[in-house]
């Protein structure tokens, strides 16, 4: 297959992969992902930026059977799904050498076993020319790696982000086409990989908010055409203020903990509070990662194993633990057979979270009247912090 120009002297050559289901043998990929690749070619120079997948590397050995140069291959970011097929690269052009950033150096080394003399760190704000078309490197770190850079084309306003404004979706068609159902992708692939760095998110905005950006070019999902609407959104998704939401996770044995769960669901409703409830015996961990971008509130609600929480609720309080959602409430509810530490463990499973722990409220077996009188107050207490935060 040919390159697949996407603007004059730059074109894509990387990989959909529609039957991946599952990254990091943790995040689910329900329409798959994409390793992105890009071409630019100057009159003096021609650059490929970030690599594929090892398992994808054969259709990128395909689109480069015709090109017999490539002076330098960009990494942007050092992880392998985006640097996998270096080592080829290197060999398959003896006179090629990898820029990256200064951080990524070592990295490349220690990843992938690269030769630290076919590595050249650029510095942040660098330019480069390759004649007629100029490449300027943005470092922009954690996002979601320590070493993580984008690069920018001057002259047609491309920015080759990587990761940063990425989504983990498979297509034949190189373009977003329809900013709605790109978002709701880009916000699960958000919330999996850059939610912990929001703060540091932030602060990447600011600094590529000043470069005239037409295009965004990630290295999964498809090609923004429509940049601002990409970067409102992260504006959006990485802000500080919560949205009127609570997320609940949850899960029940003998139905003890869903009756309190359904009568917290019905309190909050009825104060005006959007609820997004999970039953972790069957969520999808990206659909629960996504709600937690937005909630002002987590509740977490089990009944206990043994002594402990149910393991697929604490599984959901380790994942919002170590996502660090902007939510600034929490609360728990439960159910125990005889004995419980429900509260103890839970609340020691989530230290990252800068929440105010609202009055947990545990019954043992089924909930007596007082206990639903406490999950109501529980209801009244979410929505007076609310509205007290200005939420709504
Ligand atoms: Fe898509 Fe962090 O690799």
């Amino acid at each position: 297959m040919k390159p697949r120009e996407i603007l004059p002297g730059v074109a894509y050559v990387g990989a959909p992969d529609f039957d991946r289901r599952l990254f990091d043998a943790l995040i689910p990929l329900p329409d798959g992902t994409s390793y992105n690749a890009y071409l630019v070619r100057g009159r003096d120079k021609t650059v490929l930026v970030d690599a594929v997948e090892p398992a994808k590397l054969g259709v990128l050995e395909d689109y480069l059977a015709d090109v017999p140069r490539i002076d330098l291959v960009v990494s942007n970011h050092t992880e392998q799904d985006h640097s996998g097929g270096l080592p080829w690269l290197l060999q398959r052009y003896p006179g090629a050498l990898v820029l990256a950033s200064e951080p990524a150096k070592p990295m490349l080394a220690d990843h992938l076993g690269l030769d630290p003399a076919r590595i050249r760190a650029v510095a942040d704000g660098e330019r480069l020319d390759l004649g007629g078309k100029t490449l300027r490197f943005v470092y922009t770190p954690w996002v979601h790696w320590p070493e993580t850079m984008s690069t920018y084309l001057e002259e047609d306003g491309v920015l080759f982000s990587c990761d940063f404004f990425g989504a983990h979706i498979a297509q034949t068609d190189l373009f977003v086409d329809g900013a709605d159902c790109i978002m709701a992708e880009a916000k699960r692939y958000y919330a999996e990989i850059m939610m912990p760095f929001r703060k540091i998110v932030q602060k990447n905005l600011d600094k590529i908010k000043d470069l005239d950006i037409r295009m965004i070019a990630p290295s999964h999902g498809p090609i923004h055409r429509d940049p601002a609407s990409i970067i409102a959104a992260y504006r959006d998704w990485s802000d500080d203020r919560p949205h009127n939401n609570v997320v609940i996770a949850w899960a029940t044995m003998h139905g003890s903990t869903a009756l309190m769960v359904e009568r917290l669901i019905a309190g909050l409703v009825e104060r005006g509070v959007t609820v997004h409830p999970f039953n972790m015996a069957s969520a999808d961990i990206g659909q629960l990662a996504m709600t937690l971008v937005d909630a002002a509130t987590i509740v977490v609600a089990a009944p206990t194993v043994h002594v402990g929480p149910h393991p697929a609720v604490y599984n959901a309080v380790v994942l919002a633990n170590a996502l660090r959602p902007k939510a600034r409430f929490a609360s728990i509810l439960g159910s125990y057979g005889w004995a419980g530490r429900l509260v103890e463990l839970v609340k020691a499973a989530m230290p990252n979270l800068k929440v105010e722990l609202l009055p947990p409220v545990v019954a043992k077996g089924l909930p007596k009247p007082a206990d639903l009188a406490a999950v109501d107050a529980l209801a009244e207490a979410i929505a007076a912090k609310h509205k007290e935060a200005g939420l709504f």
